[in-house]
């Protein structure tokens, strides 16, 4: 199977978590995609859930497909999300935000009771960082808050250029909730759990892209199958 068909095989076997009347998160990006349509199929048949997105691009593609949503503020507690990621590791570590969508997606992530994670095989990696960590920033003194970045994510190991996303036509990137995404290309990330923790305290960081002890099971696609990882 190629990248997509082991996304696609991912999505779909993560299906086999899912019963009916369970209040479900859904994810963003293709994997998630995958699994959004391959819900949308079962709904058709009559399978009773409802879904909370973690963007406005995932709520659209729920809706046309006609699955039940609903919000967090109705909703505050969700049973499963099932969502792709940037980077995972064997201890369940992710890097998410390379759709933009990363806060609201471990909102959601953290208001479920499981989070399992759906992904091709590229994804998963011994060390977590070559994939460019996303940060989300407040507009508001964006280059003083990426200075500050700079200089813990240097305390913590980490060097690299730190860039403010832009769209296809070089404008700034705005997340759904209004802010800046900045992507730290820091090549490898020898403690997650401390830079991850450091980066919060910064003024003006909203959150980063780290997914730390959120992710209780992930499914990868391989080149014949799926495998499952659990956490330990
Ligand atoms: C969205 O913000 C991200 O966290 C996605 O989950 C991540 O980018 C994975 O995307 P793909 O499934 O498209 O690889």
């Amino acid at each position: 199977m190629n990248a997509d068909e082991q996304k696609q095989a991912a999505a779909v076997r993560a299906l086999d978590f899912i019963e009916p009347g369970m209040k479900l998160g859904l994810g963003t990006g293709s994997t998630a995609e995958h699994f959004v349509q391959a819900l949308g199929a079962r709904v058709k048949e009559g399978f009773d859930i409802v879904g909370v997105p973690t963007s406005e691009r995932t709520g659209q593609l729920a809706e046309s497909l006609g699955i039940p949503l609903t919000n967090l503020d109705d909703t505050p507690h969700l049973d499963v999300t099932i969502d792709g990621a940037d980077e995972l590791d064997i201890d369940l570590r992710l890097i998410k935000g390379g759709g933009g969508a990363l806060l609201r997606e471990k909102i959601v992530a953290t208001a479920s009771d499981r989070m399992i994670v759906i992904a091709d095989a590229s994804k998963l990696v011994t060390t977590l960082g070559a994939f460019p960590l996303p940060v989300e920033v407040i507009p508001f003194g964006c280059t003083a808050t990426a200075g500050r970045m700079a200089e813990v994510a240097s305390a913590w190991g980490c060097t690299g250029r730190i860039a403010r996303r832009t769209d296809e036509y070089g404008e700034p990137f705005f997340t759904d909730s209004g802010n800046f995404i900045f992507d730290c290309a820091f090549g490898r990330i020898p403690d997650p759990v401390g830079l991850a923790h450091e980066l919060n305290r910064i003024a003006g960081v909203v959150d980063n892209g780290l997914f730390i002890g959120i992710a209780d099971l992930a499914i990868v696609g391989t080149p014949s199958g799926t495998d499952i990882i659990e956490a330990k």
